[in-house]
């Protein structure tokens, strides 16, 4: 899979055009229709529609036509939705809850924790996708304080997170991948120094989840969420949240639902019990059309294997940032492959107009704030991404 660092760059790109994954990456790629027309590089935004999820939605809409309601039948796909993100992140479907947003998911985590008392900090870090950070300063109202760990060089550092977190945090916050600059975090590390002093962890894996082998049980974290609609090949509206059996059990999340009773279908409004394990954590009626789609999703990138997705994502990154370097443009974050998610953030001054450009010409790329993002993922070619960054190169000096 991968071709020796020693080779000269000239040829490394040659070699790199060579190479393939493991799984029949034409077979993959007849799967994904816009690769007719688009090279869809926007996995750190929305996944490209596929044929397997498509089938997915289809099932159900054909099943809410043909029979009205089927209930069992919809809620059993949900159940299997959230079998399938537990086989995927190396977990028991009894320590997953069925989220509607990842806003959703660490809302009902923070909903959970009492910040009233001597433990009541929170440390986050300047990485956090906006809506983690707001939901943890929303707990302010009740006793909790917010301390930020900084983003230096489009990185987190370990010494920056441990510098803040003492005897009184009770939660720390990480996010695994960036999605300004594609930086990836270390969290078994943060894991350890934030269990060191008695704080939880709660991990955003969204910009990650799907491109990577990830096991939950083994990152150290207390908690992880993700939603469905960026390397997951899904679509909005769902997301799960995996809590550590050991400490599911002695929450009791506010925000809540009849979905997070012990049995939902008691229908006893003044009686409050908890269902065991994470799905205390579920609310309402579940998603289930977005349940029907997000299993199909999974279901094809674990059969593929994400051990190769991982493998072959990591040299379209690779050539990703070596490309955009050769072609004398700017890589926001550390560009040492091991700190890096897919996503290659290329410093521009109007990112808006060159994610134009490119659209301009089917490539589709994603605008963040003073980057145009390139998030390859495993149906797309070396050749994509030499492609992509040529326009983006164009773009970028206006040509
Ligand atoms: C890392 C990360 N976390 C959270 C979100 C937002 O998730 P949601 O809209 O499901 O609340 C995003 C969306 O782009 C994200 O990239």
């Amino acid at each position: 899979m991968c071709y020796p660092d020693s080779l000269p760059s000239r040829l490394s790109g040659i070699v790199a055009a060579m190479i393939t994954p493991l799984y029949d990456l034409d077979t993959v790629r007849r799967q994904i229709p816009i690769l007719g027309t688009h090279i869809p590089m926007n996995n750190c935004s929305q996944a490209p529609q596929s044929d397997v999820t498509r089938a997915a939605a289809d099932e159900y809409l054909a099943s809410w036509a043909a029979d009205g309601m089927d209930w069992d039948t919809w809620i059993e796909r949900t159940e299997q939705a959230r079998s399938e993100f537990a086989a995927f992140i190396g977990a028991e479907p009894a320590d997953v809850a069925v989220a509607t947003s990842l806003s959703q998911a660490v809302s009902s985590v923070a909903s959970a924790l009492f910040w009233g008392g001597r433990r009541n900090r929170i440390v986050a870090s300047g990485a956090e996708f906006p809506t983690v950070g707001h939901v943890w300063l929303a707990q302010e109202r009740y006793g909790a304080v917010v301390d930020w760990v900084p983003v230096r060089d489009g990185a987190v550092e370990l010494d920056d997170y441990q510098a803040r977190i003492d005897d009184q945090t009770l939660v720390v916050s990480a996010c695994r991948g960036y999605y300004q600059t594609g930086f990836k975090q270390d969290i078994p590390a943060i894991a350890e120094l934030a269990h060191a002093k008695g704080a939880l962890l709660f991990v955003d894996a969204y910009q990650t989840m799907g491109s990577e082998h990830f096991d939950a049980p083994s990152s150290g974290a207390d908690f992880v969420a993700s939603g469905n609609l960026k390397f997951l090949m899904g679509i909005p509206g769902i997301a799960f949240l995996w809590v550590r059996p050991e400490v599911s059990g002695r929450l009791e999340p506010s925000i809540t639902g009849w979905f997070g009773r012990a049995n939902p279908y008691a229908f006893e409004a003044d009686r409050l019990d908890w269902a065991e394990g994470a799905r205390r954590f579920d609310l309402g009626t579940p998603p289930i059309m977005e349940a029907y789609v997000a299993r199909a999703g999974m279901a094809w990138l674990r059969e593929l294997g994400l051990d190769a997705i991982e493998a072959w994502n990591a040299e379209l990154g690779r050539r990703c940032v070596e490309g955009a370097v050769e072609r004398g443009l700017t890589v926001l974050g550390p560009h040492d492959p091991a700190r890096r998610a897919p996503t290659t953030a290329i410093a521009c001054d109007d990112s808006h107009a060159v994610e134009a450009e490119l659209h301009a010409q089917r490539i589709i790329g994603s605008a963040r704030g003073p980057a145009i993002r390139l998030a390859p993922h495993f149906y797309n070619t070396i050749d994509d991404v030499d492609r992509a960054l040529d326009a983006t190169a164009h773009a970028i000096r206006g040509e």
